[in-house]
């Protein structure tokens, strides 16, 4: 064969691996609102950079790519790797070749240290390699696994993800999903039907708004592809490739509030509800708070912002929604969100007004004390900067779980409206002052007159902050520049624990 014979050659197979599933396979793709496995990856990379990498492993003629592309380029000038499974190959079902393709980018993202993003558009195992390729799947868990807090890893649903193929993206950092055209389940409704019998549509079972909504499981749903693709931009600009680098750090940006604002969000009367959110966007760089798992667990608030260019883990809880309490759900959100953030050296930021753990049957049942020891633990691990500022109320064991200064957090503040006690006024003094309420000539009187006195000595920042447990009482309208202060006085900050093999979160 001449040069030109063989170049001809080498164009025919490019063109076909090019090509994915054919012209007719994309164009029904196309018709279900999908972008196709390629362009995703145009659209998320920075252009001209994005290299293909094991191009021609596999049956190029009959299985173009082997169902999934994968390759390294940058994103916003930073290095990172992907595998993008293609649908209009073989429904992007998993086979050997095609594991090991996934096996070798994710070693190759381990070993430079760069952040892994897996585009899942898959049918699951190959039903015609059988055991092999469940044993792929396997590999893949287990390099999930080992690279867990060493390099982010970031899952992105747009298209089915079913059966075990599920644990992949589980066992990384953050989920994203698409709006109406992802779906994630252990078995599908057909199943369901057959054993439970459950009638549920793949939408209602796995769709984006459950798993953001109802499950937990994804953090971040997108309208569309192209909406879920700059979300997943918009994340890695907070993190940093691996772990033993820091976030990159970004011009500041003053808020786009006025600190005057902070003095009106809480309210005088205590059992008043606010949004929290309002206090972290007037005090982050921008007012950017790119928030993880919006809609689960609204009674926390988990995410990531800037503060004088660096980033930095918020965690607050929202008196908007059951009065900022914690249960299972928020410990979870809030428990792993700590964990992401502590080994990937972001500081964290806590801003605390929580009335308590959630009483009742349901979470005692559920295991509010095993769900609940996961903040306390998770905050207690934490190495990284912590920072806590206490905006009203800080009861009881809830007040030490949201990292107060027994779990070592560095500096607490505490706004003037902080009430920092075992429990609520209305609590202590039905249990402290009974025999003095019932003996009362008018006992509804007495209750008011107590409660009000236990708040006059107990529920304000200053009983606390005499005994050292709070750094210092501040004005509202200082909390940016405060937050500035610490964080720059604990960047040297290095926290050497016993040596051991690893904790016991209780998971
Ligand atoms: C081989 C598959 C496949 C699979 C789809 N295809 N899934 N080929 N193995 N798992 C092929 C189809 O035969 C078809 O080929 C093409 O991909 C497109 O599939 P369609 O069915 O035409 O597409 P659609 O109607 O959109 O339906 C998509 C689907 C459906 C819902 C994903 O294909 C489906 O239910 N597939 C099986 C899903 C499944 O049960 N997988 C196993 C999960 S268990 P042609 O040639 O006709 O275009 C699992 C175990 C993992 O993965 C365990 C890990 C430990």
């Amino acid at each position: 064969m001449s040069m030109q014979d063989r170049l001809e050659q080498l164009q025919v197979l490019r063109a076909k691996v090019q090509s994915g599933g054919g012209e007719k396979k994309i164009a029904k793709h196309h018709v279900s609102g999908k972008k196709t496995a390629r362009e995703r990856i145009d659209y998320l990379f920075d252009p001209g950079t994005f290299r293909e990498i094991d191009v021609y492993v596999g049956d190029v003629t009959n299985n173009p790519s082997e169902g999934v592309v994968t390759g390294y380029g940058q994103i916003n000038g930073r290095k990172v790797y992907i595998y993008a499974q293609d649908f209009t190959v073989n429904g992007g079902s998993l086979g050997v070749i095609h594991a090991k393709k996934i096996c070798n980018v994710m070693d190759l993202a381990l070993k430079m240290g760069a952040p892994i993003i897996g585009l899942n558009d898959s049918g699951g195992a190959r039903i015609q390699e059988g055991v092999e390729a469940l044993n792929g799947y396997g590999e893949i868990f287990f390099r999930n696994t080992i690279a867990s807090g060493v390099i982010p890893q970031l899952s992105v649903i747009m298209g089915p993800c079913a059966g075990g193929a599920v644990y992949s993206p589980a066992l990384t950092d953050f989920i994203f999903m698409v709006d109406g055209t992802s779906q994630m389940f252990i078995t599908g409704p057909q199943v369901i039907k057959a054993v439970t019998k459950e009638e549920v549509s793949m939408e209602q079972l796995g769709g984006a708004l459950t798993h953001n909504k109802t499950s937990g499981v994804a953090h971040f749903m997108g309208e569309d592809e192209e909406h879920c693709l700059d979300m997943v931009k918009q994340l890695l600009s907070f993190l940093p490739s691996n772990n033993l680098e820091e976030a990159p750090c970004y011009a500041v940006r003053e808020p786009e509030m006025d600190s005057e604002e902070l003095l009106d969000i809480v309210p005088d009367k205590p059992q008043k509800p606010y949004d929290v959110k309002k206090i972290i966007t007037a005090i982050v760089d921008g007012s950017e708070f790119m928030e993880v798992l919006p809609v689960y667990a609204r009674n926390a608030v988990v995410g990531f912002a800037r503060i004088y260019g660096q980033s930095v883990g918020i965690i607050a809880n929202q008196p908007s929604f059951m009065a900022g309490s914690l249960d299972i759900n928020a410990s979870d959100k809030i428990s792993r969100f700590i964990r992401f953030c502590d080994a990937f050296n972001i500081p964290l930021v806590t801003f605390m007004d929580v009335p308590g753990f959630l009483p009742g049957t349901a979470q005692e049942f559920g295991g509010i004390i095993r769900h609940g020891a996961k903040v306390l633990y998770a905050y207690s691990e934490a190495t990284v900067p912590k920072i806590t500022v206490i905006l009203r109320k800080a009861y009881g064991g809830a007040y030490i779980a949201m990292c107060s200064s027994s779990l070592r957090a560095d500096i607490v503040y505490a706004w003037p409206t902080a009430e920092i006690a075992v429990m609520g006024p209305e609590g202590a003094v039905n249990i402290v002052k009974r025999d003095e309420i019932a003996n009362a000539l008018d006992p509804e009187t007495e209750r008011e007159r107590l409660v009000q006195e236990y708040r006059d000595n107990f529920a304000n920042p200053y009983v606390a902050s005499s005994q050292g447990y709070v750094c210092e009482v501040i004005d509202p309208r200082d909390t940016r520049v405060k937050i500035i202060d610490a964080l720059d006085a604990l960047s040297s900050k290095r926290e050497i624990r016993p040596r051991k093999k690893h904790g016991n979160i209780p998971v």
